[in-house]
């Protein structure tokens, strides 16, 4: 699909405000979403997943169904069985956000788990027909969760080939001796994204091509992977995604659905569409997973940390070894000479999780942004003062230095916006009428990355410019800044270019992911701008470039095109990272113990800021998740069945306008040079990190209540 902004006769500047291109065709309803899309003949499929977590299916009896009006067919593992090959996890350079192979047996490995495929003329035949099917379960005993008996916890490095628990000094004589000590546990549960669209995937062969339409964060790896799966060359697969509806980390190519509707749309010799429902979405996505973190802080009379060690665990499925782990920036973010730390998984009867939204800042930095603040508390030093007193220019365990390092000028520039010197450092002091009034902050802080991408330029004699490459539109405003980025840089009207993106047909590009997609994107494409201009003048001219960071593998192109990407962290011997800095204020209602949050500013540092609209508008976006992660977000699970009991966005809390006060999202100037050739360093998810212990802060302040396992309800506050 073409997008342009024809209206448009100026020239774009990188760091001045655009509106989005795509703005009116999305507000028009003309934006082609993945499953806006309705091939002629198209029948519609349904799943059918299990309601326990752990055993067999016994019997399963598709009669009735089958013989239900419309019904054509029902995928089952007695019909699909060895059909679809196994391929490795996305983050193991495979394909897959799980493992677990569709349908290959009756054997049940978690809640969710798809154990049919119905497909019918229309929705509501597939529906009645997934109703029919009468299934018989032998349920095994299961884990539900991270601190269940059974989920035998081990250290990261026995999955995880290399992985070393960053160290430096001697941890238990310094905190042994230090003057103030804090030790304390914190824990953030289950979430999932519940992005607005929901997975779908559309099918279409023609003859041995297939066409797949799914709003997946990495056409290239969906593609190659469900070319695999299926035993077929890649170059017969073309995966189209020109619009997505939010992933916030979930679509992470392939889910477990995709392949099932590419067999059933072959068997049926018809296109197929699935739409997972929002309660299945909960599992065919994955999720964040349940964490939990041991601090203990040590620091001397001054407020100078002398010790620190974090001990974090987190939970994955059975069959896939996936883990993020945190400790990377929980032990580097402040000056301190004596660091243990300890990564632990759990092994629990549920589906595969993945990344979500800043996946291990968000739970790692609550741990230790609250005990930064507890040991505050403990000083009698103000929360901003004891971070200045343990700023650092490096990294104490590796000795790297920060490229920038930014992090207190976020929290002056935030503290002035905020207002915070009024603020009372004794809880329960502050009282607006039958309001507890409460004052938190909290640093946020995350590794910049980057990754490779293709990016082709072609202009025309007459000026007009195009842009191709398969990287995604999520609703970041990537049309938009590549629009910009061509327009300044080739000097023509931003209305002048055209932009595609989303189609594998595209000279390939990488994951919509690790907030690396404009730190990658604009990179390339003002690298091929460059090459553009050496060509001569006045004709038509084109350039493919293939961007790669510093320092990549000779093979990372290659790897590109099989749609394998790793994201890297650049310079070397050097942390390139985003900063920022939060400060709420909060009101606890003395008598209902309601919470609301009542003011909230961001300020935040995060290299050159290339659109300043869409910039602020992420970041906002950002703060209200962290809210939403402080305060309602959870998902629980049935411990008798092992399932997630609230699979739907009526017990699946998000914050709605009302629930989100005052937002100020203040941009730092952060000229970093070394990080790379445009000094970009992506802001997707900068905002979120930090929130979660800047509100439980504030509940201190309001309260006294030292919360530490997330949400923070009325409930936990009664
Ligand atoms: Mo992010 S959750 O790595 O897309």
């Amino acid at each position: 699909m073409e997008i342009n902004a024809p209206q448009s006769t100026d020239r774009a500047t990188l760091g001045k405000p655009h509106a989005r291109i795509d703005g009116p065709a999305k507000v028009c309803g003309t934006a082609e979403f993945p499953g806006d899309v309705h091939p002629e003949h198209m029948a519609y499929g349904v799943l059918v997943t299990s309601p326990m977590a752990r055993g067999r299916i016994v019997r399963m009896d598709t009669t009735a169904a089958l013989q239900g009006a419309g019904v054509l067919d029902i995928l089952t593992w007695r019909n699909v069985g060895n059909a679809v090959a196994p391929i490795g996890h996305m983050m193991a350079d495979g394909w897959a956000n799980s493992t677990l192979r569709p349908l290959a047996s009756p054997e049940i490995h978690y809640a969710g788990q798809i154990v049919a495929v119905v497909i019918a003329e229309t929705l509501e035949q597939a529906q009645a027909a997934a109703h029919a099917i009468r299934t018989g379960y032998e349920a095994a005993p299961h884990v539900g969760e991270r601190g269940d008996p059974g989920a035998n916890a081990v250290p990261l490095a026995t999955l995880r080939e290399g992985f070393e628990d960053p160290h430096v000094g001697d941890f238990a004589a310094a905190y042994a001796t230090a003057a103030t000590t804090v030790d304390a546990r914190y824990s953030t549960p289950i979430q999932h994204h519940n992005a607005i669209e929901l997975p779908t995937t559309t099918s279409v062969w023609d003859g041995d091509t297939l066409t797949v339409y799914e709003p997946t964060r990495f056409v290239g790896a969906a593609r190659n992977g469900l070319a695999a799966q299926l035993g077929i060359d890649p170059a017969k697969v073309r995966v189209v995604a020109h619009f997505i509806g939010g992933h916030f980390g979930s679509k992470l190519a392939l889910s477990q659905h995709t392949v099932l509707g590419a067999i059933a749309a072959r068997r049926l010799q018809r296109p197929v569409q699935i739409v997972v429902s929002r309660a299945d979405g909960f599992t065919i996505a994955n999720h964040r997973t349940e964490t939990q973190h041991a601090i203990r802080l040590g620091a001397d009379a001054d407020g100078r940390f002398v010790a620190l060690s974090h001990t974090a665990e987190v939970a994955t499925s059975r069959f896939d070894t996936f883990a993020m782990e945190g400790t990377d920036v929980t032990t580097a973010l402040y000056a301190c000479p004596n660091i243990a730390s300890a990564e632990r998984v759990a092994r629990v009867d549920r589906n595969t999780p993945g990344p979500m939204r800043a996946p291990p800042e968000v739970p790692y930095l609550f741990a230790l942004e609250s005990a930064v603040d507890e040991l505050a508390h403990a000083l009698r030093i103000d929360p901003v003062e004891l971070r200045r007193r343990n700023d650092t220019l490096k990294n104490p365990v590796t000795g790297d230095p920060f490229t920038t390092r930014p992090l207190m000028r976020c929290f002056d520039a935030g503290a002035a916006a905020f207002g915070w010197a009024a603020r009372s450092a004794e809880p329960g002091a502050t009282r607006d009428g039958a309001w507890l009034v409460g004052h938190g902050c909290a640093a946020a802080a995350r590794p910049v990355k980057i990754g490779a991408a293709i990016v082709r330029v072609t202009q025309t004699a007459d000026g007009a410019v195009h842009v191709e490459t398969a990287h995604h539109e999520i609703g970041n405003g990537l049309y938009t800044l590549l629009a910009m980025t061509a327009s300044e840089r080739l000097n023509v009207p931003v209305g002048k270019v055209r932009v595609d993106l989303g189609d594998t047909a595209l000279p390939a590009a990488g994951i919509s992911g690790g907030s690396a997609t404009s730190t990658t994107l604009v990179n390339a494409l003002a690298e091929a701008c460059r090459q553009l201009l050496a060509q001569p003048a006045g004709a038509d001219r084109s350039v493919e470039v293939a961007f790669t960071p510093p320092g990549s593998e000779p093979s990372t192109i290659d790897n590109l095109r099989k749609g394998h990407l790793k994201l890297a962290s650049t310079p070397k011997d050097k942390l390139a990272w985003t900063f920022g800095a939060h400060f709420v204020e909060i009101g606890v209602h003395a008598d209902t113990r309601e919470v609301r949050i009542r003011r909230h500013v961001g300020a935040f540092a995060a290299g050159r800021i290339l659109n300043p609209l869409t910039a602020r508008s992420q970041l906002l976006g950002g703060m209200i998740w962290g809210q939403s992660a402080a305060l309602l977000e959870e998902t629980i699970v049935d411990p008798r069945t092992g399932a997630y009991l609230n699979r739907d966005l009526a017990e699946y809390l998000v914050p709605t306008a009302a629930d989100v006060g005052a937002m100020t999202a203040i941009l730092l100037e952060d000229d970093d040079p070394a990080v790379n050739p445009e000094g970009v360093k992506g802001l997707g998810e900068i905002g979120i990190i930090g929130v979660n212990a800047a509100v439980a802060n504030a509940v201190f302040n309001a309260t006294g209540r030292r919360v530490r396992n997330l949400p923070i309800r009325l409930e936990t506050l009664a």
